[in-house]
């Protein structure tokens, strides 16, 4: 079964440009609030509409109801927390109605938020419930527990993000990528998160999925992530290297995704469904370990989750593949499901140790990752 994405209407929280200029000079006179580089994503996927049918920061009430029950107060599914959160002393000097502007680290001023909501929640539970671990080690939790620590809330409204960088000419919104695939024709699409370099797994089941749908829609999360994952620039160009030389252009389409990594596992699995669900995908990839680190969740953990739910309430289809691999016996990508053959027969090698080899300039061989990714990787691993 496939579902109408698209049925789905997009929030748009954008200001128009043309009233722009009259926003930014009312908002230089309101009380300014600095935010961290993961609210600035956060409001930016608020604004383009990514996060429908969030339309700002969480109120107490959604975001109780989303960390005990994965639904918003009105029923719709959403996974993760999406707050703001200051300290006692900033919370101190705010009050409920203000207008206040919300400015990224540069100084630009990047939304204006009508403050509806402030209160001071419970991290520990949030840590429990969201990330299944109230431990300070899971880097989910570490930045949930260093943020402030009373949150505000109400609907934000979105200056268009003028910064130009290497990823400028992949970002597109989800109202351009919902029409970038009607226009190709594609009816079923199905998206593929992804925050490390692109491998031959990753390809498999990216092809796999695709020989059942109209379009492939690549989709790297670009947005903040920790400090040991590959930069996203550096995973981009591994990305457009590999599509000129392995993908049809004509079946896959690639975009950023400019949003925070949470490390979340299984909610932030649910959470990447609906975000794709919200840029036009009809079907998502979820693999092993979608979205985990370390080994604070099981590796199908973030299948299991989708049980949960109705796909019709998703909006979307998740589609689970097993842990992949390159079988030597089957000279060709496999999983359990598909090969008979043992581990000894398996080229198997984690994110960890791909970076250690690169370190040393140990190539990974060519069953684990193409050699023009390789090649991209190595370059950054030996000058940096
Ligand atoms: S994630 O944090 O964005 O999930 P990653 O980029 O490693 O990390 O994974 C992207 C997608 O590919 C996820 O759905 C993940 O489950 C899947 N995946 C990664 N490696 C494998 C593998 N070896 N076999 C099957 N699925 C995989």
């Amino acid at each position: 079964m496939s579902v109408d994405s698209n049925a789905q209407p997009l929030v748009n929280t954008m200001i128009p440009t043309e009233t722009q200029e009259a926003r930014r000079q009312a908002l230089a006179s309101k009380r300014k609030v600095v935010l961290d580089d993961v609210a600035v994503s956060d409001v930016y996927q608020i604004g383009i509409g990514a996060f429908t049918p969030l339309t700002g920061f969480m109120s107490e009430v959604e975001y109780k109801s989303v960390v005990d029950t994965m639904h918003l107060a009105n029923g719709a599914i959403w996974s993760i927390p999406v707050t703001l959160p200051v300290t006692e002393e900033l919370a101190k000097e705010i009050s409920i109605g203000e207008e206040i502007a919300l400015v990224r680290p540069d100084g630009v001023i990047c939304a204006a938020m009508q403050v509806e909501h402030m209160y001071r929640p419970d991290l520990t539970y949030e840590a429990k419930q969201v990330y299944r671990t109230t431990e300070d080690a899971h880097p989910g939790v570490k930045r949930l527990y260093e943020r402030g620590s009373v949150y505000l809330g109400g609907p934000v409204e979105v200056f268009e993000d003028e910064r130009v960088d290497e990823f400028t000419d992949y970002f597109f919104t989800p109202e351009q990528t919902r029409k970038i695939f009607a226009e190709k024709g594609w009816k079923t699409i199905v998206g593929f998160q992804t925050r490390n370099p692109v491998h031959r797994a990753h390809e498999y089941i990216q092809k796999i999925a695709l020989e059942g749908v109209d379009g492939l829609f690549l989709n790297p999360l670009v947005g903040p992530t920790k400090s040991d994952d590959v930069p996203a620039d550096v995973r981009l160009r591994a990305y457009q290297t590999i599509l000129q030389h392995y993908y049809p252009q004509d079946r896959t389409f690639f975009g950023v995704y400019k949003a925070a990594m949470r490390y979340a596992g299984p909610r932030e699995a649910v959470m990447h469904a609906l975000v794709r669900r919200n840029f036009g995908c009809t079907h998502f990839i979820v693999g092993r370990d979608h979205a985990g680190v370390g080994d604070y969740y099981g590796t199908y953990d973030a299948q299991h989750i989708f049980s949960n739910f109705d796909t019709r309430d998703l909006g979307i289809t998740p589609l689970f593949f097993d842990n992949a691999f390159y079988c030597k016996r089957c000279q060709g990508m496999a999983t359990a499901k598909t090969c008979p053959h043992g581990d000894d027969d398996h080229v198997t090698l984690s994110g960890t140790k791909v970076r250690a080899m690169l370190r040393e300039g140990i190539a990974p061989p060519p069953e684990f990752s193409r050699p023009e990714v390789v090649e991209v990787l190595m370059e950054y691993y030996t000058k940096s």
